[in-house]
C-alpha cells in the first residue's frame, strides 16, 4: 500500500507499507523522531499526541493507535514541528518554560501539541482538551497556567498546514491502485464511498473493517493480533454525513464522536455533556459512532442513550439495506444482529421534544470507562408518566432497556411514588455483575438513585455535584 502526507510541512511518500504499523512506530523507529512517547500504548496517556490536519481541521490525536494509512492525504505535526523552523518556540513551549509546566518532562511533548493544537482553533476550554493527557510530577496547574497564558499569542506561520494542504498533497492513490476493481479482493483497502465498501466488504467478509481504530488499534498494539484483510472507512465522505430534517437526526457510522458532541450540544445537551467525558479529546477525534455500536461492547455510552431516543439503525450488506431499532440489534453478549459482509451505515434518531437525560457513572470524572451509563426519556401529562424510556449500558451483557422499570412507571404520579413503585422492578431487568469498576449492587443502587436523581432535576432541585452547595 502506498500512502503520502506532509509530515511537519515536508511530503513523504511511503511505498508498501504494512496497513496496520503505528504512526507512533514509524515516527520513531523509521524517522527518529522520538519526541512523541510512547507511554500506555493504548490510547490513554497522550504522551504520543500529535497533530492531524485535513480538509476538516486539525485535531489532537494519539499516534499509538493510529494506522499509517489513517495519515493519507492529510498533514502530521509532531513535537518536533512545533517550534519554528530557526529553533523559535512555539507560544505554547514559552508558556510551558515560563510557568514551570514540566518536570521529568516525559508528558510535556503530548501537552504541547494538544496545547498548541487548542490554540490553533482558539479552543480555549483547556480542562477537556487537556484530559487525555496526563502528568504525573508536575500537576495540572502550572500546565493549565501556561496554556492560559499563550491564549493571546498570535499563530505562528509555521503551524499553517491547512492552507498549503490541499495544494502540496494528494492521497498516495492507496483508495484506487490498492482496490483491484475486477481482481481478486486486495488484503487492504480504503473504499471512497459507501458504494464500494460495500462490494469489497460482501466479498470479503472476513476482512476487519478499521474506522477510527480506537478498538482495532489496541487488538494489534495489546493483543498483538495480526489482521489478513483490512478494509478502512475513514476515505468514504458518504458515510461522514450529518442530516438532520423535521423527523429525524441521521448520523453516518463514520461520524467522529467529537462533531457527534458539537450536534448534541445544540439538541441534546445531556448527550452532549456525558460526550464530554467520552475518553479525550484524542479519542474523540479518531473515534466514530458506528464503531462504538458495531463493537457490541456492554460498556459502550453511545448505544445506551440511543436506545432511550427510539434510535433506528441502519446496516447494509452489498445493494440490500435493512433497519432495525437500536435495541433489537445487541443479541446477547458479543453477538449483534450483524450478518457477514454487513456493516453499519448510519444511525438515525427521531425528533422529539428534549426530555432526555444521560448520567455516566465512572470512577474517574474524565477519560474512564463507564461502570454504568443510564439514559433517561420520561414524559408526562397532567402530572402522570405517560412514555417512560430507560436504558443502560453496564448493567448487563448488552445495553438494554429497563422495560420492567418503564411499565412499572407508567400511569404512576411523576413523584416519589413512582420512584417507589419501580424499585424492585430495576432487580428483574437488571443483574449486574461484580468488577473492579463496581459491584453488582452498587450498580444496582445507582441506577434507582439515578432515577431520583433525574425527578429531582425535574423539580429543580440541584443535582449536579458542582451545583450543590453547602
Ligand atoms: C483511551 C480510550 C478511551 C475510550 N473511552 C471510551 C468511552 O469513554 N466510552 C466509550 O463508549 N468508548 C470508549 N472507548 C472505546 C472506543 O473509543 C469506542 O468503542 C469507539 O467508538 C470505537 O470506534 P472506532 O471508530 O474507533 O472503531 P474501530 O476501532 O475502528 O472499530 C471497532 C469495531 O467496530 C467495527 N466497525 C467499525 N465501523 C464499523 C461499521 N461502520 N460497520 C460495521 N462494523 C464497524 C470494527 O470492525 C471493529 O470490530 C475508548 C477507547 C480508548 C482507546
Ligand atoms: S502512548 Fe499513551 S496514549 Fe499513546
Ligand atoms: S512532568 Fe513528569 S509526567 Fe508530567
Amino acid at each position: 500500500m502506498d500512502i503520502s502526507f506532509l509530515l511537519n510541512g515536508e511530503k513523504v511518500v511511503l511505498r508498501d507499507v504494512c496497513p496496520t504499523r503505528t504512526a507512533l512506530d514509524w515516527l520513531r523507529e523509521e524517522r527518529g523522531l522520538r519526541g512523541t512517547k510512547e507511554g500506555c500504548n493504548e490510547g490513554d496517556c497522550g504522551a504520543c499526541t500529535v497533530m492531524v490536519t485535513d480538509a476538516q481541521g486539525s485535531r489532537a490525536v494519539n499516534a499509538c493507535i493510529l494506522f499509517l494509512p489513517q495519515l493519507d492525504g492529510k498533514a502530521l505535526r509532531t513535537v518536533e514541528g512545533i517550534a519554528g523552523p530557526d529553533g523559535t518556540p512555539h507560544p505554547v513551549q514559552q508558556a510551558m518554560v515560563d510557568h514551570h509546566g514540566s518536570q521529568c518532562g516525559f508528558c510535556t511533548p503530548g501537552f504541547v501539541v494538544s496545547m498548541a493544537t487548542a490554540h490553533l482553533n482558539g479552543d480555549t476550554g483547556h480542562d477537556d482538551a487537556l484530559a487525555g493527557n496526563l502528568c504525573r510530577c508536575t500537576g495540572y496547574a502550572p500546565i493549565i497556567r501556561a496554556a492560559e497564558a499563550a491564549e493571546s499569542a498570535p499563530v505562528p506561520d509555521w503551524m499553517a498546514d491547512r492552507d498549503f494542504l490541499l495544494a502540496q498533497i494528494s492521497s498516495g492513490g492507496l483508495g484506487t491502485a490498492e482496490r483491484g476493481a475486477d481482481g481478486p479482493p486486495p488484503a487492504v483497502a480504503a473504499p471512497e464511498s459507501a458504494d464500494e465498501l460495500a462490494r469489497l466488504y460482501e466479498q470479503t467478509p472476513d476482512a476487519t473493517l478499521v474506522a477510527g481504530a480506537t478498538d482495532v488499534g489496541l487488538w494489534v498494539t495489546k493483543k498483538l493480533r495480526e489482521l489478513d484483510q483490512v478494509i478502512f472507512l475513514h476515505r468514504c465522505a458518504d458515510l461522514q454525513q450529518i442530516e438532520v430534517s423535521d423527523d429525524t437526526i441521521r448520523i453516518g457510522a463514520g461520524v467522529t464522536m467529537d462533531r457527534v458532541l458539537v450536534l448534541m450540544k445544540e439538541h441534546f445537551p445531556s448527550y452532549a455533556e456525558m460526550l464530554r467525558r467520552y475518553g479525550s479529546a484524542q479519542v474523540r477525534a479518531a473515534a466514530t459512532i458506528g464503531g462504538n455500536i458495531a463493537n457490541g461492547s456492554p460498556i459502550g455510552d453511545n448505544p445506551p442513550v440511543l436506545i432511550a431516543l427510539g434510535a433506528t439503525l441502519h446496516l447494509r450488506k452489498g445493494d440490500v439495506r435493512r433497519e432495525v431499532p437500536l435495541e433489537a440489534f445487541f443479541l446477547e453478549y458479543g453477538k449483534q444482529d450483524r450478518a457477514p459482509g454487513e456493516f453499519v451505515e448510519a444511525v438515525s434518531i427521531p425528533r422529539q421534544d428534549d426530555r432526555l437525560r444521560v448520567y455516566k457513572l465512572s470512577k474517574r470524572f474524565d477519560q474512564d470507562i463507564s461502570a454504568a451509563c443510564g439514559a433517561f426519556v420520561i414524559r408526562t401529562e397532567a402530572g402522570v408518566i405517560t412514555e417512560a424510556r430507560i436504558a443502560f449500558g453496564g448493567m448487563a451483557g448488552i445495553p438494554k432497556r429497563a422495560s420492567k422499570v418503564e411499565a412499572a412507571l407508567i400511569g404512576q404520579p411523576w413523584s416519589d411514588d413512582a420512584v417507589i413503585a419501580a424499585w424492585e422492578a430495576w432487580a428483574q431487568d437488571y443483574q449486574p455483575m461484580s468488577d473492579m469498576r463496581a459491584s453488582a449492587e452498587y450498580r444496582l443502587n445507582a441506577a434507582r438513585n439515578m432515577l431520583t436523581r433525574y425527578l429531582l432535576a425535574d423539580l429543580g432541585a440541584a443535582t449536579d455535584v458542582r451545583e450543590v452547595t453547602a
